[in-house]
């Protein structure tokens, strides 16, 4: 594909309605501000944009837990989430806000054109309405038992503990979240985004011309949206908080946006902030095509940026974006991260504990964003523990990486009088040459993988670069021949070149470091002395890095060892914290039937042991024409993905399972079901109800594990 001449990438704008933890921050902020710093070492046009989500029924409902208001929420937490990421080395180029007046009036006139052009309908429907309040109840105004796993507190939006997302109307007994009282039905007015009409573009768009480039479960996602049926979306709520719409719209008296549609348009708004703030023209970046809009996001806000919000750019004349890479989730120590139930890292809390200048800087950042990096759950969920996060830190970073810009510098101070030896090229051997070679290699890999935003495989490189380095330096010896120097003066040269490889190669590392862990690149400039300047991505691959005869800064440590009291420490203070709601009020047990309890005919354990069962992660589904109760799998086992059909279409919608682990037999001879070839069958179990249930294990763990 041809260069493209500007870049503009988002990152999700978090609700300021609370602080955020590192599951957010690993789902969409640090992968997008590893692949900006790379574009901007790169010295490309980009513009990095965020900023807090102000809008929707989450802050006023903060606001009386607060026992306060939504502004003073707004501008509580606005500043904090924003000091968060700062403090991270999350370098926004903007840091916005959805309630600034540019946004609303940025929002309002979007939602003008669209209304004009004719490309929204009205609909008058019966909604649920509070009368003690004398209020509609949108969203998270309404609870009730979610009809998917029985939660009792659902939201009218979303079940919270399944994550699955409803309509009010699917709620069983629903409440009133302000008065506690069963709601009744009253007629409301609402405009809609028709998607109906947009699914030939869709499915174009999506399915055809980026099956290949975006990863396959967001594709999958998106798959099971469009053939599980396109529906209007209304895109206002009757509140009294958010973006008022535009006063000439008749019957638009006290209604606002929807902040789901409202909130993406926040990336126009902030762009054209930033631009005001730096004297630059906003439109190219959201008009012009040889502009590439990239958003980063977690898999929870699929739906709204691959098919919501491109439709509503399409409509308004703006570009689309080039890839949406979203995460999945990151699981914290064995469970699902949650907030209401307190099982979460907050990022203050680990900025507090360990990147206050007393407890360890910036380097400490680092680590974070090493380890959150080394298990991004870019194709399945992933798992933070704390026990990792000392692993990643005391064998990788302080083993591999600094221990080898430790060595290089302490020998050339001791072997070499402080100053960088020279390269006598006619002493170079086969070990020289393969180092040197390493080195232009992992840059071509490190950019290859960035650009296809395979970010873990991209930092495996680099750190296999500094391990690379050590072995190099363990075959040279230069400490060895520094003893025989006396009989044979000649060595001088060979350490000479060891140590002006093993200096240009700690200067490399901090080029291809930096997108990741940029205050560690920005220790080893000052360690070479050399300006930041240096860290240019064109220059990595050079070894002309440091001029001969310059001197360098006395070594010093870049990471400090991680003891187990402090993780000891961590641990506890997250199971103490966590607050241990009542198990949710499961479906009374149901009596097993006869059928249910009646047992197979024995066999023998080399019977059972034919059977291979393997863990695996549903990465798509779709409905089978024709066949009322087949859906087609996509399921990844670890070493492959293969296509499964299973008889489940009538328990569950394709969108519902993608992402599911699940237990597959994986050595079933392949069957033919409506012409498509089956490879394997997934476990279920039948409940008395003849409800399906999978059959997966407690915490995601890595696809293609065996089940025995
Ligand atoms: O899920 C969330 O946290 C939303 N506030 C994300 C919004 S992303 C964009 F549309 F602004
Ligand atoms: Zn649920």
């Amino acid at each position: 594909m041809k260069q493209p001449k500007r870049y503009l990438i988002t990152a999700a704008l978090p609700y300021a309605n609370g602080l955020k933890h590192i599951g957010h921050l690993a789902g969409a902020y640090l992968p997008a501000d590893i692949y900006v710093r790379y574009l901007r070492a790169q010295k490309r046009d980009v513009v990095f944009v965020c900023g807090s989500d102000e809008h929707g029924t989450a802050i006023p409902i903060q606001a009386t837990k607060e026992g306060t208001t939504a502004q003073a929420i707004i501008d509580k937490y606005h500043p904090i989430i924003a000091q968060n990421f700062n403090d991270l080395g999350i370098s926004f180029d903007i840091y916005h806000r959805t309630s600034a007046p540019l946004h609303h009036e940025t929002a309002r006139e979007f939602f003008q054109t669209l209304n004009n052009k004719g490309d929204l309908i009205t609909k008058e429907s019966e909604q649920y309405y509070d009368e003690q309040a004398g209020s509609f109840l949108a969203d998270r105004y309404i609870k009730g038992t979610c009809p998917n796993c029985s939660y009792p507190g659902a939201y009218g939006d979303q079940c919270e503990n399944c994550g699955k997302s409803l309509s009010p109307d699917e709620l069983i007994n629903p409440v009133s979240t302000l008065s506690g009282n069963p709601p009744v039905k009253k007629i409301t007015k609402h405009w809609y985004l028709p998607l109906d009409r947009h699914e030939a573009f869709l499915r174009k768009w999506i399915l055809e011309e980026h099956a290949e480039d975006w990863r396959p479960t967001v594709v999958g996602q998106c798959k099971s949206w469009i053939d599980g049926g396109l529906l209007p979306r209304a895109v206002t709520r009757d509140l009294d908080w958010g973006v008022t719409l535009p006063d000439d719209v008749d019957g638009g008296k006290g209604k606002v946006l929807y902040v789901w549609f409202d909130a993406p348009i926040g990336y126009i708004s902030a762009t054209k902030q930033w631009a005001l703030d730096n004297g630059k023209d906003w439109k190219p970046y959201w008009e012009n095509k040889d502009t590439k809009l990239v958003h980063f996001i977690g898999k929870d806000n699929i739906v709204f940026h691959c098919i919501i919000f491109p439709v509503m750019l399409q409509l308004h004349g703006n570009i689309l974006p080039e890839n949406v890479p979203a995460n999945e989730f990151m699981n914290l120590e064995g469970d699902k991260m949650s907030t209401s139930r307190n099982w979460k890292l907050e990022m203050e809390d680990y900025i507090n504990d360990f990147v206050k200048p007393e407890n360890g800087g910036s380097q400490m950042a680092d680590v974070l964003r090493y380890y959150l990096t080394l298990i991004a759950p870019e194709s399945k969920d992933s798992e933070f523990t704390w026990k990792g996060f000392q692993d990643a830190n005391n064998s990788e970073l302080v083993s591999i990486f600094g221990n080898f810009v430790n060595r290089a510098l302490v020998l050339m101070h001791k072997l070499c009088k402080g100053k960088v030896p020279p390269l006598h090229t006619a002493a170079m051997n086969e070990l020289d040459q393969e180092a040197i070679d390493n080195i232009k290699a992992t840059k071509e890999k490190v950019e290859k993988l960035l650009e296809e935003y395979k970010f873990r495989d991209a930092l495996f490189e680099v750190i296999n670069l500094a391990r690379i380095g050590n072995q190099y330096m363990q075959k040279k010896e230069p400490w060895i021949i520094a003893k025989t120097l006396d009989t044979n003066p000649e060595g001088q040269q060979l350490i000479d070149n060891c140590l002006h490889i093993c200096l240009q190669l700690t200067a490399n590392l901090a080029i291809l470091i930096n997108p990741f862990l940029p205050f560690t690149a920005g220790k080893i400039c000052y360690l070479l002395k050399v300006v930041e300047k240096i860290l240019d991505w064109e220059n990595a691959g050079s070894m002309k890095l440091l001029s001969v005869g310059y001197t360098l800064r006395a070594p010093e440590l870049l990471f400090r060892k991680i003891e187990d009291e402090e993780i000891a420490r961590q641990v506890e203070k997250l199971k103490a914290a966590a607050i241990h709601k009542e198990p949710v009020a499961a479906p009374a047990a149901p009596v097993a039937t006869p059928e249910a309890i009646a047992v197979k005919p024995e066999i023998v354990f080399d019977d059972f042991a034919k059977i291979d069962l393997k863990v695996g992660t549903i990465v798509a589904a779709e409905k089978v024409e024709k066949a009322d109760k087949l859906l087609k799998l996509q399921v990844d086992l670890g070493f492959e993905t293969r296509t499964i059909v299973s008889g489940i279409a009538l328990h569950f919608k394709p969108e519902e399972i993608v992402g599911k682990q699940v237990t597959v037999v994986v050595n079933l001879a392949p069957r033919k079901m409506r012409g498509i070839e089956s490879n394997g069958m997934i476990l279920m179990a039948e409940d008395a109800a003849g409800k399906l249930h999978f059959i997966h294990p407690e915490t995601a763990i890595n696809n293609g594990s065996g089940v025995s």
